[in-house]
């Protein structure tokens, strides 16, 4: 019998428990456990973003936590952003500008994207264009081209802070 420990974290603001084997990688835990597709595996190795969620307020790469790293920690995944009043602002922005294509990178990108606009380096302006790409440049996109991603993101940040 293999052996599983039990953990307990939040995650989008519910407080969830579960068995979770020592070497399953956060991701997996999403995907396969909690059937939270969204944060997607691609380099598996840190280095394209792709499973980008937030602990704790910060994001990491999802696909080098371990799961059992989780316990006692608030989580929250593209899944979490959207409410019943419908997507939050930064994912209609991707599709009100045609950011999406494919769509792998997605998930990632606006979570990356919301934790920028959330934590904006520099609080006394408004970031640039040439920000948002800096901030994203950890978020691979094999389609996009990242111009209309920037676009979107740059209208979040008229729309979030228009004076
Ligand atoms: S799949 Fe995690 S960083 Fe690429
Ligand atoms: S939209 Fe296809 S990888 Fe980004």
């Amino acid at each position: 019998m293999s052996l599983e420990i039990e953990i307990k974290f939040s995650l989008n603001g519910r407080q969830t428990r579960l068995k979770v084997s020592p070497t399953m990688t956060t991701l997996a835990m999403l995907r396969e456990k909690l059937d939270l597709t969204g944060g997607k595996l691609a380099c598996g190795e840190g280095e394209c973003g792709a499973c980008t969620v937030l602990v704790d307020g910060h994001t990491i790469n999802s696909c080098l936590m371990f799961a059992v790293d989780c316990d006692g920690r608030e989580l929250q995944t593209i899944e979490g952003l959207a409410t019943d009043a419908g997507l939050e602002i930064v994912q209609q922005a991707f599709v009100d500008h045609g950011a999406i294509q494919c769509g792998y990178c997605m998930p990632g990108m606006i979570m990356q994207a919301r934790y920028l606009l959330d934590h904006n380096p520099d609080k006394g302006r408004k970031m640039t264009r040439d920000d948002i790409a800096r901030g994203l440049e950890g978020n691979v996109c094999r389609c996009s081209g990242y111009t209309k991603v920037v676009d979107a993101v740059a209208a979040v940040v008229l729309e979030e802070s228009p004076s």
